[in-house]
């Protein structure tokens, strides 16, 4: 028997569908996967079950009775445990507060919270995701997304009013790094293998496949698959969820890049940054690669004007380094950041708004805004990232974290910029949507567009990249043409255990 079993799911927003009669059966000691595009409805059923949405009609059993679902009180005295896909951490608490938010604090002799013990068993619930870097007395607000991940993810740990029994990730993997993640997958294992159910939802495929023994994929909030993993295929799950075939890889290049220089570094030095030393051409894509925080962001930032030049030269669009975000965009250097919602977005403001922001003088005339321009040209941008939407006033926190993604790399690439800056471009966007942004990279870059691409994604910089920079410890360590190496070839070079070839 199931231990969670869920029937005749409906849900609309305004009006419009966005689960309707959906069926789900968890069981326990399973990991049980949640797969669909951006937008097809998966952090909204996680919502209703963790009882912050509720539901406009569901049938709820839990052991075979009948569970009601609708306040967070309730799932948690079900022993349901969620990691949403929205960070919310309060930032003026410590880490080991914001770990057991919403938990019972360990208290001495049932009064004044036990502070030793509360971040004790806050560094204990880290360290099974072998975390030790972060101190549990730390303010929150001082962490970046993988850190924030890597809270959210211990608070799961510490426990509730009840045992915990099943436990939910959204979409856990996009903030993480491939060490965290590996030890993620190990803690899941070992809950699973204790007996509790798993749902985990994940854009990642081949992640898919070797966690979970069941998927179930969604697709415009109907189930469009439910099959145990080892009797389905990356095809069918391709096809489930977008409905058509998709041909997976990078789009060929348009054109080679031209001889017009962008970006020059002369042994430009910066903070941890040092040894910098490049030119880069227009309509040439450099990838950006190393261990982790090996210093891309610090290069990223540097270029977008946010760092101060220690040492070296640096020429960027025909002049020295911006000495601010502002400045750059003027000069035509976009950026995509990889901590998107926390410095990407504003939330409460329209997707037209988010779009068009650091456009509006090209967009306005004499001085005054052209509201029916900036939004034809974010609702030219919309379609071309397929995005998902209801209109174009919509405030962007009611999109799908995926479709914020979209908004941040439209509003990037509404004008052809000059240089564009990608952190993780691709992190959370569902299979056809990565391919569209392929496919948008590729025709930039073919209208002189220079790219530096940092990821962590190998493959995904192998295919799009013409040279590879490789980072260590801040340090330039190589730059090596992108032709002729594998994923392995190229993991090898960042390890530094094979001497690299100059790329020319
Ligand atoms: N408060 C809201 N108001 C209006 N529409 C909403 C609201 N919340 C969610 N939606 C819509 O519901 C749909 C499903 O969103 P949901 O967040 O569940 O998608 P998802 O499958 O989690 O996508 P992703 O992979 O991008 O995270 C989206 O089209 C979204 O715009
Ligand atoms: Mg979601």
């Amino acid at each position: 028997m199931a231990l969670l079993s869920i029937r005749e799911l409906h849900k609309s927003y305004g009006g419009a569908p966005v689960l309707s009669g959906v069926s789900l059966d968890l069981r326990a000691g399973e990991v049980h996967a949640l797969m669909g595009e951006n937008g097809a409805g998966k952090s909204t059923l996680i919502r209703i079950l963790a009882g912050v949405t509720v539901a406009d009609r569901v049938e709820a059993r839990l052991d075979g009775a009948s569970l009601g679902l609708g306040t967070p009180a309730e799932a948690d005295r079900a022993g349901f445990r969620f990691v949403h896909q929205e960070l919310n951490i309060v930032p003026a608490l410590s880490v080991a507060e914001n770990i057991f938010l919403g938990h019972p604090m360990p208290r001495r002799f049932g009064a004044a919270v036990d502070w030793k013990r509360l971040n004790a068993r806050a560094a204990e619930a880290l360290a099974r995701f072998g975390v030790r870097h972060i101190d549990p007395r730390a303010k929150a607000g001082r962490l970046g997304v993988g850190d924030r991940m890597l809270i959210r993810l211990a608070s799961m740990l510490v426990g509730g009013a009840s045992p915990a029994r099943l436990f939910v990730l959204d979409e856990p993997t996009a903030a993480l790094t491939h060490a965290e993640s590996d030890r993620l997958f190990r803690v899941i294992d070992e809950l699973a293998r204790g007996g509790a159910a798993i749902l985990y939802v994940s854009h990642r495929i081949d992640e898919v496949m070797a966690l979970a023994s069941r998927v179930t994929v969604l697709r415009d909030g109907k189930v469009a698959l439910s099959a145990p993993t080892a009797e389905t295929s990356r095809a069918a799950l391709i096809r489930a969820m977008t409905g058509r075939e998709i041909a997976e890889g990078h789009p060929p290049r348009l054109a080679t890049p031209r001889p017009s220089v962008v970006c020059r570094l002369e042994d430009l030095s910066s903070g941890r940054l040092s040894g910098l030393r490049f030119d880069l051409r227009a309509g040439e894509v450099l990838g950006v690669v190393g261990l982790d925080n090996a210093g891309q962001s610090d290069l990223l930032r540097l270029l977008l004007g946010e760092g101060a030049p220690a040492g070296g030269r640096a020429e960027v669009a025909g002049r020295s380094l911006p000495r601010s975000p502002a400045e750059a965009w003027r000069r035509g250097i976009a950026y995509v950041p990889r901590e998107r919602r926390k410095e990407g977005l504003m939330s409460g403001r329209t997707i037209t708004a988010n779009t068009v922001l650091p456009h509006l003088s090209r967009l306005s005339r004499h001085g005054l805004a052209r509201p029916r321009r900036e939004a034809a040209e974010a609702r030219r941008v919309a379609e071309r990232l397929r995005l998902r939407f209801q209109h174009l006033s919509q405030p962007v926190r009611t999109l799908s974290g995926g479709n914020q993604q979209k908004v941040v790399l439209g509003r990037a690439t509404l004008a052809t910029p000059r240089l564009l800056l990608l952190e993780e471009p691709t992190r959370g966007v569902d299979v056809g949507a990565r391919q569209d942004i392929y496919a948008a990279l590729r025709g930039l870059a073919a209208e002189g567009c220079a790219i530096v691409l940092a990821s962590t994604d190998l493959p995904e910089v192998l295919g799009l990249a013409d040279r590879i920079l490789i980072l260590r410890d801040g340090r330039q360590a190589a730059i090596v043409g992108a032709a002729g190496l594998d994923p392995s070839s190229l993991l090898a070079l960042i390890y530094g255990d094979e001497e690299p070839v100059p790329a020319s």
